[in-house]
């Protein structure tokens, strides 16, 4: 059988560090939420088969954002944190995907993921036998701080990437990582892979596709992010 691939889009954050009352996923670029293109990155002209978005249960505003129907599918299975979130997701999808089935984990809050960072992905990670996920090199000088807010040490740069999603890992990879020792306290899949014991695959990917964290995030956003066309 073809390999199948799906999204699962966390998107059950607080968003605390952008502050305010709404979710940072729920902010608006050009007249729409950031959600809204996170998913489209995903469903339009991709392979993907169906995108799950992950909210929390109390969130009503996640359905109207996203619709839902074939392709998305909205799942209340939000937890305290985002491999919390990730791992009750993929415990739903039990049984409706099976252990070869390719998923693709994209932040909800990536909304300028550009197609051609996202053919790469899927293209160079292929049948690789454990995933991988797209990341940059990172480019700034990096400076350890000490106890007093000054510089203790400039650490060396060469060889370091910045991790992005999509994060892309077969189904029964990531549900076995998830369920194994430190999984949990994962900060992205491919931390959970790796406790597992296994070597994720760095695919390039773009500075576009940065994750909104500050509020002043979002006018780069809306720079990059074309309105959309009457
Ligand atoms: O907070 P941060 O920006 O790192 O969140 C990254 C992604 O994880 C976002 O899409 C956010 O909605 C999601 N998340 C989640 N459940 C949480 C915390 C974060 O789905 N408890």
């Amino acid at each position: 059988m073809a390999a199948r691939y799906f999204g699962l889009i966390p998107a059950a954050g607080k968003g605390s560090r952008f502050g305010g009352e709404l979710p940072k996923q729920y902010q608006a670029l050009h007249g729409r939420a950031i959600l809204a293109y996170a998913v489209d990155a995903l469903v339009v002209q991709t392979p993907l088969t169906r995108v799950y978005v992950l909210h929390a249960g109390d969130d009503r505003r996640c359905v109207q954002v996203t619709g839902s129907g074939y392709r998305i599918a909205t799942m209340p299975c939000g937890g305290a944190t985002r491999a919390e979130s990730v791992r009750n997701g993929l415990a739903s999808l039990r049984g409706e995907l099976s252990d070869d089935d390719w998923v693709l984990v994209h932040d909800a809050v990536r909304p300028c993921l550009p197609k051609d960072a996202l053919r790469r992905l899927l293209h160079e990670v292929g049948d690789d036998a454990v995933g991988g996920l797209l990341a940059i090199p990172v480019a700034d000088t990096l400076k350890r701080e000490d106890q007093n807010g000054r510089v203790a040490a400039t650490e060396a740069r060469a060889g370091l990437w910045q991790a992005q999603t999509p994060q892309m890992f077969r189904y029964g990879v990531l549900w076995e990582a998830y369920q194994s020792f430190g999984g949990l306290d994962a900060t992205d899949e491919a931390e959970a892979v790796e406790k597992f014991g296994m070597q994720p695959k760095l695919v390039l990917g773009s500075s576009a596709n940065f994750k909104i964290t500050y509020p002043a995030d979002l006018v780069i956003a809306a720079a990059i992010l074309r309105p959309p066309e009457n």
